[in-house]
């Protein structure tokens, strides 16, 4: 199908919301393309902005919930994202992640990423195997250990199946700085392609050793909880967006502001923002676009947060 067909193919899919307003001219996503980094290990190029599914993909496939949600992807995947976060203990969501994906037929322009979280390495290969299921592919692009849970055991196994081919890259994940001295450990001592943690405008205590040392030494970073699981919003209630930021960074959401301002630091590789709504959707993809914050604009988003 040509990229043109596809592209109407999925806007039609997005129903009303885009059809009321030409979304890609409003945001200018379709005449460029969205900001990419490489994957040290490999050199691809990954789009920054990613989409996290822990929660918010966590739906019955037979609800009424699941029309936003394939709202959402088709307009992730129009809008040029790839990335997707998973996991098996995220319930249905892996499930609906597969699912979304395989009816929007885009599974080869999406990069799955899922995660290992058991102990043990049988409990690890069914979990493992069980994933294959849910995602409807023979080939999952990234599997990282969940919270380092076990890691060296499920490690093994996931090095293995990367030399069988029937997975890409592997990792390691957490979401609480309170691990991060662990995480890094791990990086010391375990060759891994991608870890994933937590950093934001309300946490950025991966600026101290973390990011530095995956720039240092060539690991692709995904980021989670970029809005502290939405709470960050709480900080900027009423407020209105400062004009600075359309001006200086064309960001025109404190949601875009947030995502720059993780997206700054050149060690992250993708962000993983987690929706269930489709106009958070875009207004997220509107992040891999324009200019990002220097040292002292980003001292400006954090006092905005503060
Ligand atoms: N240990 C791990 O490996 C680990 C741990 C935590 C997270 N993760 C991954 O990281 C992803 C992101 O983390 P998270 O889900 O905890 O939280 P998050 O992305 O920081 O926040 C998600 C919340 O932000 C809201 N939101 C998203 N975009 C918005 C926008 N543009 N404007 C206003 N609100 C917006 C969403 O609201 P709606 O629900 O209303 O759309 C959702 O409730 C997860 O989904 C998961 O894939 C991994």
């Amino acid at each position: 199908m040509s990229s043109r067909r596809h592209f109407m193919q999925q806007c039609a899919l997005m129903g009303a919301f885009f059809a009321s307003s030409p979304w890609w001219s409003r945001y200018g996503l379709a005449e460029a393309g969205m900001l990419n980094r490489s994957i040290p290990a490999s050199g691809e190029r990954l789009p920054v902005i990613g989409l996290g599914t822990s929660r918010t993909f966590d739906i019955d496939q037979a609800s009424a919930e699941l029309q936003p949600l394939r709202e959402v992807m088709a307009a992730f995947i129009a809008g040029g994202g790839k990335l997707i976060d998973t996991a098996p203990s995220y319930r249905r969501s892996e499930a609906i992640s597969g699912a979304l994906v395989a009816g929007a037929k885009a599974r080869e322009s999406v990069f799955l990423a899922t995660k290992v979280s058991s102990t043990g390495r049988e409990a690890g290969l069914r979990q493992i195997e069980a994933s294959f299921k849910a995602l409807q592919t023979d080939r999952i692009d990234l599997i990282q250990v969940h919270n380092l849970q076990d890691t060296q055991t499920q490690l093994a196994t996931l090095r293995e199946l990367k030399a069988q081919g029937r997975i890409r890259y592997i990792g390691v994940t957490h979401y609480l700085e309170s691990a991060h001295d662990d995480l890094l450990a791990v990086l010391k001592r375990e060759p891994v392609d991608f870890v994933q943690f937590n950093y934001s405008v309300g946490a950025r205590g991966a600026e101290k050793a973390l990011l530095p040392y995956c720039r240092d030494h060539g690991i692709a970073t995904l980021i989670n909880r970029t809005y502290q699981a939405g709470e960050l919003f709480d900080r900027v209630k009423g407020k209105p967006v400062p004009e600075w930021a359309s001006a200086e960074l064309d960001a025109t959401s404190w949601a875009q502001l947030m995502l720059k301002f993780v997206v700054a630091d050149p060690a992250v590789t993708v962000v993983i923002p987690a929706t269930s709504k489709p106009r958070y959707m875009l207004d997220n993809l509107a992040a891999g676009h324009g200019r990002l914050p220097d040292a002292g604009q980003r001292q400006r988003i954090v006092e905005a947060f503060a």
